[in-house]
């Protein structure tokens, strides 16, 4: 994978599935691009009984990291993420985010991040995370979808066999990765359907 410069905005929210939000930043930081890391208050409890980890510690690991109360930071002006920002990412990404995102709510530093990505026309990625979803979670993520977001729901394919969770989370961060434009050359791509040997005959595909 190619290294890379840049600086990402990460949130990770209190939805299921903290550890996408984990090896993102691990990923990134692997790849020496910038990390902002907000963590929201559910999403710390939930990095806790999920992955066992501290928040610490994975500040630790990020360039930058904020309390969401902290609506003084950088990330809530314009000013900052116009030049600076390539891309923000919420993974998980809760209900609750989503609908504050989507109402232009802004009240704490992620869903005000959020509202300045989107208005200085940055990317926005939002991974959410629930099941199933209702009427009211559809109609935000299509609202958010009809102004360019990219949703991405934190739904694993099954097609390379994964064989352990870890690998099945590693290729949902590939697939984040390839939103960001950032291609690994790792083994986890489609590669089209071999054609089936019966016998010792191979039985050729059928032409389109
Ligand atoms: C163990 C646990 C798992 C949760 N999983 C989800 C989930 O997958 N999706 C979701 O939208 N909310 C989920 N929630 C509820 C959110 O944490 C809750 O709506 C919270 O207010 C989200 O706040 P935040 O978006 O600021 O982190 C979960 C809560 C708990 C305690």
């Amino acid at each position: 994978m190619l290294k890379g410069k840049g600086e990402y905005i990460l949130a990770i929210t209190g939805a299921s599935g903290a550890i996408l939000g984990v090896r993102l930043l691990e990923r990134l930081r692997s790849l020496g691009f910038e990390v902002h890391l907000i963590l929201s208050r559910e999403a710390r409890a939930i990095l806790r009984e999920e992955t066992g980890r501290e928040p610490k510690a994975l500040s630790s690991l990020a360039s930058f990291s904020y309390a969401e109360e902290d609506l003084s930071a950088p990330l809530a002006s314009g000013s900052f993420v116009a030049p600076n920002i390539r891309a923000m990412v919420v993974v998980p990404c809760s209900m609750k985010t989503l609908a504050a995102i989507a109402g232009g709510y802004a009240d704490n530093l992620i869903t005000r991040a959020a509202d300045v990505v989107l208005k200085e026309g940055k990317e926005l990625l939002l991974v959410v995370r629930e099941s199933p979803f209702n009427a009211i979670h559809l109609e935000n993520m299509l609202k958010m979808a009809l102004l360019g977001v990219r949703i991405i729901p934190a739904m694993p394919c099954f097609y390379q066999r994964p064989k352990t969770v870890e690998e099945l989370v590693d290729q949902m961060v590939s697939r984040i990765l390839d939103q960001l434009g950032i291609h690994g050359k790792e083994g986890s791509r489609w590669k089209g359907r071999r054609p089936r040997v019966e016998g010792r005959k191979r039985v050729k595909r059928p032409r389109s």
